[in-house]
């Protein structure tokens, strides 16, 4: 019984660990280049890991040498504690200075909170300049991102997203006819920035960045960019090396979403009465996550607009439902 329940542990073990656990870990220069905030970016003597900070002056950010063409990016991240109220982190991939109307975007977006209370994350996607319709989801952690680093990985091919933490799908997006161009499907940059979202980032504004905090520091390190780099000029990708990248989810990995999102799932534009009378097409309702969620905050996912007040969700990307028993 026992070496049994030892071997099935080890087997699990090295399922979990997925198939994204051999790739190659870029130095931070030979990925990535400053993008703003002077000092407020300091890579260390390893050459593999950077700090981001936020001050009153200024946040900082950094962005990929190279644009990609689908592939699997990760970093690992460990996120300033105690009062973060209105810091807002991002990992993300885009092409918004390249096509100002029509651009692309993943992202992973942790949203600091006051005291006491943790970090949730949010992710969301934009495709073709879809900018009207927001996809977030939100989510709290089984774990204090704060407290050490851990991985958070976008996989991105032409059929599907999947967001990772620490080797979990926490989120798939799989490519639908009906989304039409609202899939991101044009090569995109890499980022990571910190900045000043006081104005949405903790329950809808009303908590901002306190100053006497700062500065606020987010590290990173363990750059995995294992993608199809692209002509920035001609846009066209010369190979796809997605193809070796191991993309099905497998039954445990699907179980351990699915039991991640009943427990850690806060928000889901899918289930968002007032934004959408009618899910976007892609929406697959699942009425015991309806269920779960009304119960979460009956005014966003019960479409009873009784108590509903006029400045509710004007922002589309307003983080407040969640937060409501601040
Ligand atoms: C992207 O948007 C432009 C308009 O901004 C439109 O002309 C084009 O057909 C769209 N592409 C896709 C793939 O939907």
């Amino acid at each position: 019984m026992g070496l049994l329940y030892f071997l099935l542990l080890s087997l699990l073990a090295v399922m979990a660990s997925g198939s994204h656990g051999n790739l190659p870990i870029f130095s931070f220069d030979e990925g990535y280049t400053q993008l703003f905030g002077d000092d407020n970016m300091v890579i260390f003597k390893d050459g593999k890991s950077v700090h981001l900070s936020l001050d009153e002056r200024t946040g900082s950010g950094f962005v990929s040498n190279d644009l990609y063409f689908h592939g699997f990016f990760s970093a690992s991240i460990k996120l300033p504690a105690d009062y973060t109220a209105g810091v807002v982190v991002a990992f993300y991939m885009s092409n918004g200075d390249m096509f100002k109307r029509n651009h692309d975007e993943i992202d992973f977006e942790f949203l600091g909170n006051i005291r006491g209370r943790d970090w949730r994350i949010q992710t969301n996607v934009y495709g073709n300049g879809s900018t009207s319709i927001g996809r977030e989801e939100r989510y709290n952690l089984w774990f204090d991102p704060s407290d050490d680093f851990h991985q958070y990985s976008i996989l991105w091919t032409d059929s599907q997203i999947i967001f990772y933490v620490d080797n979990v799908p926490i989120r798939e997006v799989k490519r639908t006819e009906s989304m039409g161009g609202d899939f991101p499907s044009k090569p995109m940059s890499l980022y990571a920035t910190i900045w000043d979202g006081s104005d949405w980032a903790t329950n809808g504004g009303k908590y901002r960045v306190n100053y006497k905090y700062a500065p606020y520091i987010a590290h990173f390190s363990d750059f995995i960019l294992h993608g199809c780099a692209v002509d920035p000029i001609e846009l066209s990708p010369s190979c796809d090396n997605t193809a070796n990248l191991e993309t099905e989810i497998t039954t445990l990995q699907r179980n351990q979403m699915e039991s991640f999102r009943r427990k850690h799932m806060t928000y889901s534009y899918c289930y968002d009465q007032i934004r959408y009378k009618i899910p976007p097409s892609e929406c697959v309702v699942n009425p015991a996550e309806a269920k779960r969620l009304k119960v979460y905050d009956p005014v966003t996912f019960g479409g009873s607009r009784r108590h509903h007040g006029k400045h509710r969700r004007r922002h589309s990307r307003s983080a407040e439902s969640e937060d409501e028993s601040i």
